[in-house]
């Protein structure tokens, strides 16, 4: 998981970013790198591997100035290399950058900066916003706008820091979307610059964290937020108290709050050094299975409980549809009671966010006991799940405090649409067509996750007018049923309130006769080949009395004649809908609970790890 850190001030920058960098480190990554300008020349120190590499590096070629920017990169775009690892650096050499996020063009600008003359050194995505810099900084425009007209270029969700000898006062930052946030630390004539505040804690409290589409100038004695498009912002200031958990949570109340914003990356970190972009190949080498196994496969078995089973019922589409293999869903609670049938020719395949889950566990343990493949999904890296698996993908959503799964839904949701585009690579079932679709389609993702998340306000207002509501009915069809399910387990778990998810078409066959003015309805329509059924269930809701609250895609009018409040989210590849759309029911489930003075993170009678039968 990538990290940055900056100084500027009148100490020495270097051991200021590698302690940073240090800090950061839990994070993971591959390689790290420094840039500090001495006697007004950029000097990159870069090197792969631990940071103690990068130590040893500085320590033998030492670098020392007032101003520098930091690195750990976690490769998504070109193995991890010291060529590929930040700060890169533009032709003239007067420019680097560092960068959080993928750059979703980064092939048609690299081909467009190519025809004008760039040579480009590395395989990333990140050189191309060095070299547009670079580009723009002629014609009087100073460095904020430089760096502004580069960054209006770039398609997808960015953190950038931008260093240039030919401002040797100043750092420009720049957040779009929500690759992760980047906070600015305020000392006394210093200023610091990290994508997370552990990282500057021990310098400063005091912090501006930048919303999407704003870029700072920052000085030693002072800095300026503006949108992208020029209007002054005035900042925020929070203090940062001093307890260490308050101090992670940061510029959250709550972890799940935190944790539901750090989608954006999160997912990042799921796709990171999996697809190859440019050559459009994914690889899942830790899943140990060979073309002729895969080829084999005649049956996938999901095994989960709670919301990593509503996981699996989505990654049930996906791998039906690109890899062409029969998948069933089960609940880690049940497999092993029924005496299922595995042959040879079926992988299990374990679902499971703390990765020690006794009835998952248990399933794996059925599984194993008949013979069958046994893969997991995990995001606690070392957990049982994962070491006796015969081959496993990692979620790299990072910790997840809150009781109430969020990141790791989504993470594990995009785990699975990988394991799907590479089981469809191995046995053939994807046209090159298709499978260039599926791959360009989640690179877009982290982008329409932190569009998606800008909705929060609407939510919080509408939480306003849902919270005392003691019944609710979530309603969605296809791949946005299991989305149904997982609103209205995040309502159950952190509110108390109770909640169905349905599939809409169900609705008929008995739970309408529960509607009235009493029972809100959410109704997940979206514009896919179900959208007319939706809209029709809707009328339905409406016809007895229900409140309804749609979630619609952008640009729908339709909907907002039909439904009494409508939540929008933004155009999506259908496939990747329920990442996009879980987003508002756990922001809508966490305001509900604030408001209800809940205690989000640590709901009642509930345990982050159920390692009891
Ligand atoms: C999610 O919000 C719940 N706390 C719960 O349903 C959880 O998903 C379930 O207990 C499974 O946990 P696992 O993913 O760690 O196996």
């Amino acid at each position: 998981m990538c990290g940055i850190v900056g100084y500027i001030g009148s100490r020495d920058a270097t051991p200021i970013i590698m302690e940073g960098l240090q800090r950061l480190e839990y994070r993971g990554y591959d390689s790290a790198g420094i840039a500090v300008l001495e006697n007004n020349e950029l000097q990159i120190r870069r090197d792969i591997g631990k940071l103690s590499n990068l130590r040893e590096r500085v320590a033998a070629d030492p670098v020392h100035g007032q101003i520098g920017i930091g690195h750990t990169r976690w490769a998504t775009h070109g193995a991890p290399a010291e060529r590929n690892a930040h700060p890169h650096i533009s032709m003239s050499g007067d420019f680097v950058v560092v960068h959080n996020g993928i750059v979703e063009n980064y092939l048609e600008l690299r081909a467009e900066l190519i025809a004008e003359g760039v040579t480009f050194k590395s395989d990333t995505d990140t050189e191309v916003i060095v070299h547009l810099v670079e580009h723009y900084s002629v014609d009087g425009r100073d460095l904020t706008e430089a760096t502004q007209e580069a960054a209006c270029h770039l398609q997808g969700a960015h953190a950038i820091v931008v260093l240039s000898k030919r401002s040797p006062d100043e750092l420009v930052i720049v957040r779009i979307g929500n690759a992760g946030g980047i906070a600015l630390g305020i000392g006394e004539n210093e200023n610091f610059i990290a994508s997370d505040i552990p990282a500057i804690l021990e310098h400063t409290r005091t912090m501006v964290f930048l919303e999407s589409h704003q870029i700072a100038t920052v000085r030693a004695d002072g800095f300026e937020v503006q949108t992208l498009d020029g209007q002054p912002v005035t900042p925020v200031l929070h203090n940062i108290p001093w307890d260490p958990v308050s101090a992670v949570k940061g510029e959250y109340k709550h972890f799940m709050q935190k944790e539901i914003f750090e989608q954006g990356r999160s997912i990042t970190d799921t796709i990171r050094g999996r697809v190859d972009f440019e050559h459009q190949r994914v690889e899942l080498p830790e899943l140990n299975l060979s073309a002729e196994q895969a080829r084999r496969l005649q049956r996938l078995v999901i095994v989960a409980c709670g919301t990593s089973y509503y996981s699996g019922l989505v990654g049930k589409f996906f791998i039906e549809h690109m890899a062409e293999l029969h998948v069933e869903v089960d609940y880690g609670s049940e497999y092993r009671y029924r005496d299922p049938i595995i042959d040879a020719n079926t992988a299990v395949l374990a679902i499971t966010q703390s990765g020690e889950t006794v009835d998952t566990l248990a399933a794996m343990e059925e599984a194993r006991a008949k013979n069958a493949l046994v893969w997991s999904i995990v995001n606690a890296v070392g957990s049982q799940a994962m070491r006796v698996a015969d081959g496993h993908i990692t979620m790299n959503a990072g910790p997840e405090i809150g009781v109430a799964s969020t990141k790791a839904f989504t993470s594990s949701i995009v785990d699975q649409y990988l394991l799907a585009l590479y089981l469809g690579q191995l046995r053939g079932t994807l046209t090159p067509e298709q499978h260039h679709q599926y791959v360009h389609d989640i690179s877009r993702l982290p982008n329409l996750v932190g569009k998606t998340l800008e909705c929060e306000p609407q939510v919080e207002q509408l939480a306003g007018h849902l919270y005392h509501f003691r019944d609710f009915l979530y309603l969605g069809r296809g791949i946005n049923y299991p989305i149904a399910l997982e609103g209205a387990l995040k309502l159950k778990e952190i509110s108390y309130i109770h909640a169905e998810g349905y599939p809409a078409g169900e609705m008929k066959h008995g739970p309408i006769a529960l509607i009235d003015e009493q029972m809100p309805v959410l109704a997940i329509a979206l514009k896919d080949s179900l959208y007319e059924k939706m809209v029709s269930q809707i009328e339905q809701a409406k016809a007895r009395g229900g409140i309804v609250i749609a979630l619609a895609t952008e640009g729908d009018t339709l909907i907002a004649t039909k439904a009494d409040y409508v939540l929008y989210l933004p155009e999506t590849p259908p496939l990747l809908s329920p990442v996009v759309a879980v987003l508002p029911l756990q922001m809508l489930a966490y305001h509900i609970a604030v408001r209800r003075g809940a205690d989000v993170d640590q709901p009642r009678n509930l345990a982050k790890s159920v390692t009891v039968e």
